[in-house]
Formats: structure tokens, sequence, C-alpha cells
């Protein structure tokens, strides 16, 4: 995951939280809320209820009808009493349809109820006084209902009420603070778990961080020359990229110098070997000089003239040695200018050279590919130098057969196999140093195939060779590889089995 989902989740994780939480205690304060203020308007529609039973039984009303009737006898009382009595009983009847009523409330509710039943069904009775003729004090005896109970009722109702109210305000109270507490512990837990992911990212990506600086430090204090190190595993984000990066660069950086040293390792026996290899023609002319001195002394012309004319010689083959050496380091700094070859055209350019040998030369080029990547005057200088070899390091009949293929793991080889003189396996080394050779047949400064080696070397190649004396003599050579990959040693091992590689 990206570093910068990751940093995004560290914020937007307990954010998220937070803002779920908050919906939720907002969800659940306002669902408390409606409840509390639901059970408050029941319980003030209870209280109206009472007081208008109150109100339907009090002064001028109900009992107070009923009460008059019975001192008067006058119907108007009656259907008054009748009226407001059977109302409020009614009234009773809507306070039992309120759900989940306690049981305080029911008894005092059946209390009231009796008692206005009792009101009620006692006006036929005072009417049926009224007409025997009875007298009010009388019918008063007879119709006597004992209103405490009611009363009572009535007040323990209200009490009821107006503590239920008082608790439900009480809820308010409470729930205000919840809601405190509510956010509170949102807050917190929130807090906790931001707390927690960006510790677990922070150290991951610290982890990553501080892998790679002693990685890097390891590179910097020089522990990248160490061969066997597998890639470094930090993390799946661009850390990881990172750390491949600085892999790579690491590999690059062996691969560079593991060349430097062989580039110095190099330098140093060239520079050895040049200076020692100059020192000869030098004594020589040294020689010279004194035999010329020598020959003046004694005014012999025709020593003179010889002498000269070695002196001449030898600074002729220092000059081809010089030029030669100077070819040999410039390859070094060469740039390839890399191309599509023609390999069979490459070929028939340099046989075109052999017209004016004196030797009987038959060359084959067998499966050798149609073209290849590379810098085709050095190409053609591999060629030219092997092939030159071959012809001279060999009898009046050269038999010489080039062949070539393409490796799986990229590049080519190709392999030149000529039936000359051979070489004997002690010199296998010594033929690739610059101006070493194993014989003194023929011309030759002993450069060929050390240019030979370091064209193939800069195309990311190696070449060996097999060899039998006077029998046969093979120079493999692998070529193509540009990208600081050495060609798969098995498979370029497995096509040609060498004898030795340089
Ligand atoms: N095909 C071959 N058969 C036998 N000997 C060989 C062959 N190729 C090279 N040699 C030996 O390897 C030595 C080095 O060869 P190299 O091409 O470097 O130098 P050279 O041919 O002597 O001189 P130059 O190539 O500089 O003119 C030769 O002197 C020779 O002894
Ligand atoms: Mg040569």
């Amino acid at each position: 995951m990206k570093i910068t989902k990751k940093l995004l989740l560290t914020s937007l994780i307990p954010l998220t939280i937070l803002a779920i939480g908050g919906l939720f205690s907002i969800f659940i304060v306002k669902k408390t809320q409606d409840s509390i203020m639901r059970s408050i308007a029941q319980i003030n529609e209870k209280q109206t209820l009472i007081s208008d039973i109150y109100n339907e039984l009090g002064y001028g009303n109900g009992i107070h009808a009923f009460k008059n009737y019975v001192l008067r006898g006058q119907d108007v009382y009656k259907k008054n009493a009748a009226s407001h009595l059977i109302k409020a009983n009614q009234m009773i009847d809507k306070y039992f349809t309120f759900k989940n009523l306690s049981l305080d409330e029911k008894q005092a509710l059946e209390i009231l109820r009796n008692t206005v039943t009792a009101y009620i069904s006692k006006i036929d009775i005072i009417n049926q006084k009224i007409t025997e003729g009875k007298i009010a004090t009388e019918i008063d005896k007879l119709v006597k209902i004992d209103d405490a109970p009611a009363v009572s009722a009535q007040g323990v109702l209200q009490k009821y009420l107006l503590t239920e109210k008082s608790a439900e305000l009480k809820k308010i109270d409470d729930l205000n603070h919840s809601v405190f507490f509510y956010i509170i512990s949102i807050y917190l837990i929130s807090l906790i778990i931001a707390l927690f992911i960006s510790q677990k990212i922070s150290s991951k990506l610290i982890q990553s961080i501080n892998r790679l600086i002693r990685f890097s430090s390891d590179i910097s204090k020089g522990f990248w020359t160490e061969k066997n190190n597998s890639p470094i595993v930090v993390s799946d984000d661009e850390f990881q990229t990172l750390a491949d990066q600085m892999f790579n660069m690491k590999k690059d950086l062996l691969l560079i110098f593991e060349r430097l040293k062989q580039t110095n390792q190099d330098l140093e026996q060239f520079s050895f070997m040049s200076a020692h290899d100059l020192k000869t023609p030098l004594k020589n002319l040294l020689s010279y000089t004194e035999l010329i001195n020598d020959s003046i002394d004694q005014k012999d012309c025709d020593a003179l003239e010889t002498f000269t004319q070695e002196v001449r010689n030898e600074a002729e083959k220092m000059m081809d040695y010089i030029s030669d050496l100077l070819s040999f380091t410039r390859l070094g700094a060469e740039s390839l200018n890399i191309d599509d070859v023609d390999v069979k055209a490459v070929i028939r350019e340099i046989t075109s050279t052999f017209n004016h040998s004196t030797k009987e030369i038959e060359l084959i080029a067998l499966g050798v590919p149609d073209f290849i990547r590379a810098d085709r005057l050095k190409f053609t200088r591999i060629l030219q130098n092997l092939l030159e070899n071959s012809i001279k390091y060999s009898n009046d009949h050269v038999r010489i057969e080039i062949t070539g293929k393409t490796l799986d793991s990229g590049g080519w080889l190709f392999t030149v196999e000529d039936n000359g003189k051979g070489i004997r396996e002690r010199d296998f080394e010594k033929i690739f140093l610059p101006f070493r050779r194993a014989t003194d047949q023929g011309e030759g400064t002993g450069i060929g195939l050390a240019i030979v080696k370091k064209i193939i070397e800069i195309h990311g190649g190696k070449i060996w060779l097999e060899s039998k004396e006077n029998t046969f003599t093979k120079f493999h050579f692998s070529i193509g590889v540009y990208k600081n990959i050495l060609p798969d040693e098995k498979e370029v091992n497995n096509a040609t089995s060498p004898q030795h590689s340089a």
C-alpha cells in the first residue's frame, strides 16, 4: 500500500469512528429524549384528566348537583348531576385506556369509578323517594355515600403523577450527563485507535527507513563488495521500490567494482610489461650506437652502414610497438557503436583480403546468425585477427571453419577452428596478454589476441580456446551482451565444453 494511502488511513479511520460514534450518540440521545417527552406529555394529559374529573365531580357539578337534588328535588339538579357524573365516568374510562398503568393508578381509578357509579345509581333512588314524598333529610340518609376513599384516591393519583413527572425530568438531567459521557468516551476510543494505527504504521515506516539506512550505510562503508547479498524486503510501499533500486544500484556497483579491479590489475601488468618490452629495443639501440661509434673510430664505412640500418630497424620496431600499444589502450576509452551487423558480409569483407596469400585457404561458415548486435568495426577486428592467426600459424593448406549460434540467455556464441600448428596448453593464458607470443614463427608483435579479448570483454563476452599441437585450434567467444550481464555461462559451457577460458 502506498505511503500516502497509509497516512490518509491513519487520520481517516479515527475520524470515521468519531463521526459514527457522534451520530450514534445523537441518535440514542434523540430517541431517549423523545421517549421522555412522550412520557411527560402523557403525565400532563393524565393530570389534566384528573383535574377535569375533579371538576366534573366538584362544586357546581357532579356531587354538588347530586346534593342539591337531594335537598331541593328539582329536576334541573338531577339532570346536571347525571350528566356530570356520567362525564366523570367517561373520563375515568379514558384514563384506563392509557398503556402501562401502575397498580396504584389502577386501584385509585377503581375507587373513583366505584364512587361515581354509586352516585349515578342513587339518582333514580332519589327520584323515587321524592315521588313517594319523603323529606330531604330522610332521602339524604338513604343515599349517603362515603366520599373519603375517592378524595384520597384522587390525592394519591395526583401525588403519583407528580412523582412520575419529576422522575422523567430527572431522566432528562441524567441524559445530559450521559451525552457528555458518551462524547468523551467516543473521543477517547477514537484517540486510542488513532494512536494504535499511527503507531503501527509509523513503526513499520520507521523499520523500513532504518533498514534502508543500514543498507545504504553498508554500501557507503564498502560492504557492498560481499557477493551473496540477497535483495532487501522492507514493505509493500514506495520504500520497497527504493530498496529494489538501491539493491540494483548495489549490484551495478559490485559489477563495476569487479571490473575496475580487473582493469587495475590489467593496467598494472600492462605497464610493467610495456616498460619491460620497450627495454629490449632500447638496449639494442644503445649497443648499436656504441658499435656505430666504434665504426667511426675505425673509419669502417660498411660496418657503419650496417649498424645504422640496424638502428633504423630497432626504431621501426619500437614505432610498431608503440602504435600497437596506443591502439590497444585506446580500445578501453572508445565507446561502442552498437548496430545490426551482417556477419556473412563481414566474413566476405575479410576473406577478400586473403587473395594475396600464398597459402591455399579453405573457409567454411556454418550456421552463423545473419545479424548480430555489435560494434561492426570491432567485431570485424575480432574475426580478422582470429582468421589471420589461423592462416599465419598453419601449413600451406589451411582449413578454417566458422560456426555461430544465438544464445538463449542473450547474445551469440562463435567458434573459429583451424587445422594449424596448434598451441601448447601451457601457453593458453599467455597468448591473450599484450605482446606475448607462443612462437617466433611469422611476423607479429603479439597484440592481436589481447585486442580480441578486450573487444569481446567490452561487448560483455568471453573468449577461450581448445587446441592440440599440430592438429587443431578452436577459439570460442561469446558476444552481444551489453547490460552488464555476462552470458549464462552454463549455456555457453554446455555449447562448447571449453578447455580454457581467458
Ligand atoms: N590459430 C593459431 N594457431 C596457433 N597459434 C596461434 C594461433 N593464434 C594465435 N597463436 C599463438 O598466439 C600468439 C599470440 O597471437 P597474437 O595474435 O596475439 O599475436 P601475433 O599473431 O603473434 O602478432 P600480431 O597479431 O600482433 O600480429 C601467436 O604468437 C601464436 O604463437
Ligand atoms: Mg595475430
